[in-house]
């Protein structure tokens, strides 16, 4: 069955190859981004490179709230309800920046709480449609522990750790997905190290094709076996997250956190 997959972050690395592999196969594509020139041209240039006429591209910057919601009417106006969401958008700061009125620490903004937001904006109108699959991208370099009560605006930002703290978020946010919502399925997965700007940004250089980490999320999108739900994964198998990443607790605690920052 055709599916409709919205991959937020696919104007660039992963994200991009992967839209470009999701409407080879002639599912629906959403494509996002957050400059609206290029996300038109990377549409045109996928429809022309796969023949493929329903690629759509919506516009959203991560570090502001009311751009996620505006991206939610635009697919509600254009009936886009996607079955598959690819949380994939994220970045590597290296110096420390703050974004909206409540002062959030950029990498938490963009790499967690944009997605937790657009997530909870969408999945109730994606669990009217079918059974929604919530693929959040991650990393093998998620932070071992967490301070929640110094991660919107750490007292002493350090890129690495920003970086690793939200992509602990990411898996810590899944889980507690999964146990919230029952018919949802969602899993976290670490992309492979893959030569994109994000991997220039924080390591120098280096890594495989893009193709190989676009494997990884067309693997959570479409070919992840039914019984996997709330898992952690690394090169397509079940891998085991650091011990904190299943401590209820502190999912519990991430979820009121984020419930907190965002618009009510
Ligand atoms: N590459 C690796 O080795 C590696 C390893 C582990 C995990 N990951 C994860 O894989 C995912 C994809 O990363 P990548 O390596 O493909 O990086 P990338 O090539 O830098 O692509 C990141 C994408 O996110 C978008 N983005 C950045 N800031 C945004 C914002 N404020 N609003 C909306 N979109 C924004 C970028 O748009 P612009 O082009 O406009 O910046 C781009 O489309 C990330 O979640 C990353 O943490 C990557």
């Amino acid at each position: 069955m055709k599916r409709t997959v919205l991959i937020t972050g696919s104007t660039d690395g992963i994200g991009k190859q992967t839209a470009l592999r999701v409407a080879q196969r002639g599912n629906v594509v959403i494509l996002h981004g957050r400059n609206q020139k290029l996300g038109n041209e990377i549409k045109d240039q996928l429809i022309r490179q796969t023949c493929n006429n329903n690629i759509e591209y919506i516009n959203g910057d991560f570090t502001s709230f009311s751009e996620i919601e505006g991206m939610v009417e635009v697919l509600v106006l254009k009936r886009l309800i996607p079955h598959v969401l690819i949380n994939n958008a994220g970045i590597y700061q290296t110096k420390y920046e703050t974004v909206t009125d409540k002062n959030i620490e950029k990498t938490f903004m963009v790499n967690h709480l944009a997605h937790f937001y657009l997530t909870y904006l969408l999945l109730p109108l994606m669990e009217e449609k079918t059974t929604p699959n919530i693929v959040n991208v991650a990393s093998m370099v998620h932070a071992r522990q967490i301070d929640l009560n110094d991660i919107v605006n750490p007292s002493d930002f350090n890129g690495s750790e920003a970086y690793s703290n939200s992509k602990l978020c990411n898996i810590l946010f899944t889980k507690k997905i999964v146990r919230e919502n029952p018919r949802v399925i969602s899993n976290a997965l670490h992309p492979g190290v893959i030569d994109t700007k994000l991997l220039r940004s924080g390591w120098g250089g280096g890594g495989s094709d893009v193709n190989s980490g676009a494997d990884q999320l067309l693997y959570g999108a479409f070919e992840i076996p039914k019984e996997t739900n709330g898992k952690y994964l690394e090169y397509s198998n079940e891998a085991n997250p650091a011990d904190i990443a299943n401590d209820e607790k502190i999912q519990d605690e991430l979820y009121t956190l984020s419930m907190q920052l965002i618009p009510k």
